[in-house]
């Protein structure tokens, strides 16, 4: 009996990567999108990738009658929720926006999980929920903090979990806290981010496609004055398809275990911003020309991931380096 997998907000960025790395496991993804940030023409393209239907229910977390009408739709053995708004700047201007849609959908999910006896969830969190943290490598176990909304939605979004563990012990709850996902199904039928968005990405990568396409005139390179090798911030970037396996091991881990884990999503190696402008380059074979600007607020020198307990717990190492990451971002 192949085991259907809730998918919120499986039609944007890294859920449809997901998509398809679950459908080709021998999973049965279903979406759950509004598609406020997501291609509607979205899971067309999954059912080209996929060679079979795709499954999608075009509804919001925040309606729950809508979420409870899917749960009764299907069988679903576990959920993996996506489903949130994730650009940091913009949720320094709309604090609430965020709040109401990430924590309220999660809320509503736990909700809707509880009603339908559903009681496997993968989390899609972030290495924001570190903050500015002294430890590099940065292991599981680092403080956590949050320094602007978003990172705020995901770290109560763990504390929720956490507490929906207590009340629930036999649940099985996996928390991923990703870094820094870039590049592209090699396919170039999934796509970074929809054309129409109310959040526009803030990101390094984007930005990087769009200096080598002309869209965008340079690059302003936020501060050369941190403490690293070159003085631009230093990151962990990860290719989605490395990360979309990551979640299949999890959901496999929780599956046939029923543990819970929280584990980091990365590779375990750092890139400075001038580093990744000369990668791309190479990568494109177009000149990436940059201006060094202000640093910008809430920015960290560094993050990268300690990668030991992904390792340990879901056997999981990443495959692609950052040539092909920079290879497979630039889909001219
Ligand atoms: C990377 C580096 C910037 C843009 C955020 C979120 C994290 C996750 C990934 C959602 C930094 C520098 C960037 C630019 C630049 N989001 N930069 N000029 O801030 O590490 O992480 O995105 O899941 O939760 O916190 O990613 O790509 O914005 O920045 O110099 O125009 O590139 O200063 O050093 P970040 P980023």
């Amino acid at each position: 009996m192949t085991q259907k997998i809730l998918l919120t907000g499986g039609a944007g960025y890294i859920g449809a990567h997901t998509y398809v790395a679950l459908s080709k496991a021998g999973f049965e993804p279903v979406i759950l999108d509004n598609f406020s940030n997501a291609d509607r023409d979205t899971p067309a393209r999954l059912a080209q990738l996929t060679g079979k239907a795709c499954l999608c229910h075009d509804c919001d977390l925040l309606d729950s009658d809508g979420l409870d009408a899917v749960f009764a739709a299907h069988d679903f053995a576990a959920t993996v929720h996506f489903a949130a708004y994730k650009a940091v700047g913009d949720s320094v201007a709309r604090p609430q926006a965020y709040f109401n849609n990430n924590m309220g959908g999660l809320i509503n999910l736990l909700g809707a999980m509880e009603r339908h006896d559903l009681g496997r969830i993968v989390f899609s969190s972030s290495a924001t929920v570190y903050g500015d943290c002294d430890q590099q490598p940065i292991p599981e176990t680092a403080p956590l903090s949050a320094t602007n909304p978003y990172g705020l939605s995901k770290l109560v979004g763990e504390q929720m979990l956490g507490q929906m563990q207590v009340a629930h012990p036999d649940w099985a709850i996996s928390i991923l806290r990703y870094f820094n996902p870039v590049g592209l199904h090699k396919s170039g039928l999934l796509r970074l981010s929809p054309e129409e968005t109310t959040q526009p990405p803030e990101n390094l990568m984007p930005r990087l496609i769009e200096v080598a396409k002309g869209t965008r005139k340079q690059l302003s390179v936020f501060g050369d004055d941190y403490d690293t090798p070159d003085g631009t911030g230093l990151r962990d970037y990860i290719h989605v398809e490395d990360l979309a396996r990551g979640h299949v091991l999890a959901l496999q881990a929780l599956i046939t275990t029923d543990e819970s884990h929280t584990v980091n999503l990365g590779t375990g190696q750092g890139y400075s911003v001038l580093e990744m402008i000369a990668a791309f380059a190479a990568a494109c074979g177009r000149d990436i020309p940059y201006t060094i600007a202000p640093r910008r607020a809430g920015d960290v020198a560094r993050c990268y991931a300690d990668v030991s307990h992904a390792k340990a717990v879901l056997g999981f190492e990443t495959e692609f380096g950052l040539n092909e990451m920079c290879a497979d971002s630039w889909v001219a």
